[in-house]
């Protein structure tokens, strides 16, 4: 049976636009899911919009449009972005369609059915841009931290969920399951706040119009949390196609951004638990992309538009520099000079200046036939230390996915770039050609091939466009559905004797664009 893999995001909420922070996050689960599918996984990728927010609903009336129509609107906007950063997600689940609404009501139903949701009246805080109600502990100055602005006190008679209930067994769970909340940073702020103390929680408002209703009272609809964070059961098949729901249940890992790991290590697995359904096997939270020191925002002009990030170096460009310059697990700062850096130093220069140089000399020496290598090729000590590097690569990959480190395998990637790079000048190609050492000649171009291959292949989960062009180049076959990763990655596999493609620039070089 094939292995499987689960992966989804955080879903947007729709009031705001997409931005280099949201798109960070997206890139990085786009990188995994393509990863684990080149390593042979049936993988399934799920994406959305958070559409029942009391943001979404006011921004709507702002524009006066209905809510529906509204969300509509934006949810083609995230799509059409996310399509031009060419991630690979397999479903896009919005929160009104019918799919969901029914499964939030099933999740609701089973849990007051089972006596975990239950009436009671709400008086606190409830901070409408975190969604979250809060308690007093929670604010800074009689105002919510993150957005500086004083709550709203709200007093309803609400639906409650039984959070207490599950301290224990949510205990339990991250004890018995290392790898349940990353990375470790995350996992010790969460334990502590449980071992805090956890206070059951309102699941639904009476004084809002735009949202689920509740099964059991019409008169109210579900809060916004409970609904969103049940996307990622319904989109699995919950409870519509129970039989792939079984097949992708529990989802091998949620990655949200570090301020709403609490409620995906918290509320989300106490809520699974109580409707009788595992919780997920891991939740990642990333850190955050800043702009210029800070929080990206629109009004203070500190906000990066992804769309127009791609189009100025290519969304390839974008994604390579995102997952290289910030570590998933920490955060890191956007700049345009530091991204026109890396464009040129590490694109144009390393990675395109290998593969234009190393084809041209296969098309000038070899009439752009990758040549067969032969044992009087010799094998020089710097054979073997390309060779090498490229085995150490290859066989720790698995390691780098594994612990979502996309910064430490692009590093080590470079590493044998540069080092190939190093290779061609120390054999001096040209110089064996003039001095006509045929079978050495063949060898370095061979060698040189082979860690082109090697190099496009493993990078194409982090550039898919620009590395199915340098597999091109190299005259092989695409990297589909189906390929044999664990072969591919054996150095000197490589046939030779086969034409080389067309060739092209693969970045071109940029001057201040
Ligand atoms: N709708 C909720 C998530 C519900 S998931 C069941 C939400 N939406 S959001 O639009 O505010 O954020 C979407 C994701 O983007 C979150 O994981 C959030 O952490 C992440 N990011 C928002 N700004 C970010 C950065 N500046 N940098 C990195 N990630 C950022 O929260």
């Amino acid at each position: 049976m094939a292995k499987r893999f689960y992966v989804t995001t955080a879903i947007d909420y729709v009031n705001s636009t997409p931005h280099l922070g949201t798109a960070y996050e997206k890139v990085g689960a786009d990188v995994l899911a393509r990863y684990r599918r080149l390593m042979g996984y049936e993988t399934f990728f799920l994406m959305g919009t958070d559409e029942h927010s009391l943001n979404v609903e006011k921004q709507a009336r702002a524009q006066n449009l209905a809510p529906q129509a509204f969300c509509d609107q934006m949810s083609e906007r995230f799509l059409q972005t996310w399509r031009r950063l060419d991630l690979s997600f397999d479903d896009f689940i919005r929160t009104t369609e019918p799919r969901h609404i029914r499964t939030v009501q099933e999740i609701f139903k089973r849990i007051y059915d089972r006596g975990d949701i239950y009436k009671s009246e709400y008086k606190g805080w409830y901070c409408v841009s975190c969604e979250a109600f809060m308690k007093d502990k929670d604010l800074e100055d009689g105002l919510c931290p993150v957005h500086k602005r004083k709550p709203e006190w709200v007093t309803e008679n609400n639906y409650f969920f039984a959070l207490s209930k599950y301290q224990g067994r949510l205990l339990d769970h991250i004890e018995a399951n290392p790898d349940f909340i990353r990375p470790a940073i995350r996992r010790n702020e969460i334990v502590n706040v449980i071992k805090g103390g956890l206070e059951d929680i309102s699941v639904s408002r009476s004084s809002v119009g735009w949202g689920i209703p509740v099964p059991v009272d019409e008169k109210q609809v579900v809060y916004v949390w409970f609904d969103a964070l049940i996307n990622y059961v319904t989109g699995a098949g919950f409870p519509h196609d129970l039989a792939r729901f079984e097949q992708y249940w529990p989802a091998d890992v949620h990655i949200v951004g570090k301020d709403i790991t609490r409620f995906h290590c918290m509320i989300w697995p106490a809520m699974l638990m109580a409707a009788g359904l595992q919780p997920p096997r891991g939740v990642f939270g990333h850190g955050f992309v800043y702009v210029g020191g800070g929080k990206m925002s629109k009004t203070e002009g500190r906000s990066v538009d992804p769309v127009e990030a791609a189009s100025k170096y290519g969304a390839d460009a974008l994604r390579y520099y995102l997952m290289r310059e910030i570590p998933f697990d920490r955060d890191g700062d956007f700049t345009w000079e530091n991204f026109e850096m890396r464009y040129n130093a590490d694109l144009a220069n390393d990675l395109g200046n290998l593969v234009s140089r190393t084809l041209s000399m296969v098309k000038r020496y070899r009439g752009g036939v990758i040549p067969k290598p032969s044992a009087q090729g010799g094998s020089h000590e710097s054979d073997a230390e390309l060779a090498g590097a490229a085995r150490d690569l290859m066989g720790a990959v698995g390691g780098y996915v594994d612990e979502l480190d996309f910064t430490g395998l692009l590093v080590k990637a470079w590493s044998v770039i540069q080092l190939a790079n190093r290779y061609v000048e120390v054999n001096a190609p040209w110089t064996l050609a003039k001095e006509k050492k045929d079978e050495r000649l063949d060898a370095v171009l061979y060698n040189l091939c082979e860690a082109i291959r090697i190099a496009g292949i493993l990078l194409t989960p982090v550039m898919p466009g620009k590395c199915a062009e340098i597999i091109a180049q190299l005259g092989l076959p695409p990297v589909e559905k189906g390929f044999d990763f664990a072969k591919a990655m054996t150095w000197g596999v490589l046939a030779g004797g086969a034409p080389i493609g067309e060739l092209a620039v693969l970045f071109p070089k940029t001057e201040k664009k």
